[in-house]
């Protein structure tokens, strides 16, 4: 997988690349509507703080996390693609979106954990918070790894050039990771919802909402993927 082949690419190649993006586009368009409308249309909506309904500051949680680390993420990678910038301007924006990503997602981790500790609920016991917590540990370890290499002060070319790669694929990891993450996230709150006390049918349309946008945010992180990555057509010539 060669990320970085794509910028001398032909004519055709760009239009394929555009229209991967493009459908990139609007599924994070698409899983950004269904997160709210199920939060706020059917869960009552979003505070960051509530004295009689605590779950209005959980609600914050899939909302943020989507927006974050998933729908800002997934435009800050494909920025380099998608907008007819310099590659000076394209740089910032992919760093000022994934900072944005990263404040987004620090704000709905705040939020979910506000809720526990209000609600008396214990934190970090399920598999989701504990893939969750490493998720936004790493991004936030990304993040700063690549400002120090390549923003300020900016390391050596030679060691830009060798953690360039590095930096690409490990991105494209972790956002496979957050997208990972906010499957169990939503498989998790639908089997909260479906137990006592909210005894929620199996095939109720709340029920299908929620399943439906993990559908569509799957769908996005593999859109996402397909626009960045290159199939290198020279690599398995040896055993054709
Ligand atoms: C990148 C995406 C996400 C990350 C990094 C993430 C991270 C976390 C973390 C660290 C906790 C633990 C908080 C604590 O222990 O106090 C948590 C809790 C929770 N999250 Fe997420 N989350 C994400 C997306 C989602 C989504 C989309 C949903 C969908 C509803 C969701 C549902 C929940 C639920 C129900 C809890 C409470 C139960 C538990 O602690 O497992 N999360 N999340
Ligand atoms: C957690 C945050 C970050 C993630 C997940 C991430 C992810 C990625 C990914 C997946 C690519 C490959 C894009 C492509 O091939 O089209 C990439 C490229 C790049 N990133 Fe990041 N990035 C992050 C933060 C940063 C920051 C803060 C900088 C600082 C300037 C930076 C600088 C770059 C550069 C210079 C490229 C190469 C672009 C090119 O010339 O094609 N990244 N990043």
């Amino acid at each position: 997988m060669d990320t970085m082949m794509l910028k001398g690419a032909s004519s055709s190649n760009k239009a394929a690349v555009d229209a991967r993006t493009m459908v990139a586009h609007v599924l994070a368009a698409a899983a950004t509507v269904l997160v709210l409308l199920w939060c706020v249309h059917f869960r009552g909506g979003l505070a960051l703080r509530s004295q009689n309904n605590k779950m209005l500051i959980f609600n914050l949680h899939p909302v943020l996390m989507l927006i974050g680390p998933i729908v800002l993420a997934g435009e800050a990678i494909l920025c380099y693609r998608s907008l007819p910038l310099t590659r000076d301007a394209r740089k910032k924006a992919h760093l000022a979106l994934h900072a944005a990503g990263l404040a987004v997602g620090g704000l709905g981790i705040y939020a979910v954990f506000k809720f526990h500790v209000e609600s008396g609920i214990p934190n970090l016991y399920s598999l989701h918070s504990w893939i969750g917590i490493a998720t936004i540990s790493l991004y936030a370890f990304q993040w700063a790894a690549a400002f120090l290499t390549f923003f300020f002060p900016g390391a050596s070319a030679a060691t830009r050039r060798r953690t360039l790669p590095w930096h690409a694929v490990f991105g494209l990891l972790l956002f496979a990771l957050a997208v990972g993450t906010a499957q169990l996230g939503f498989l998790e709150k639908l089997t909260f919802m479906q137990g006592p006390p909210m005894r929620m049918p199996k095939y109720a349309p709340e029920a299908l909402l929620v399943n439906f946008t993990a559908i569509v945010v799957l769908l996005l992180g593999v859109a996402v993927v397909l626009a960045t990555v290159t199939v290198d057509g020279t690599r398995y010539n040896t055993i054709m």
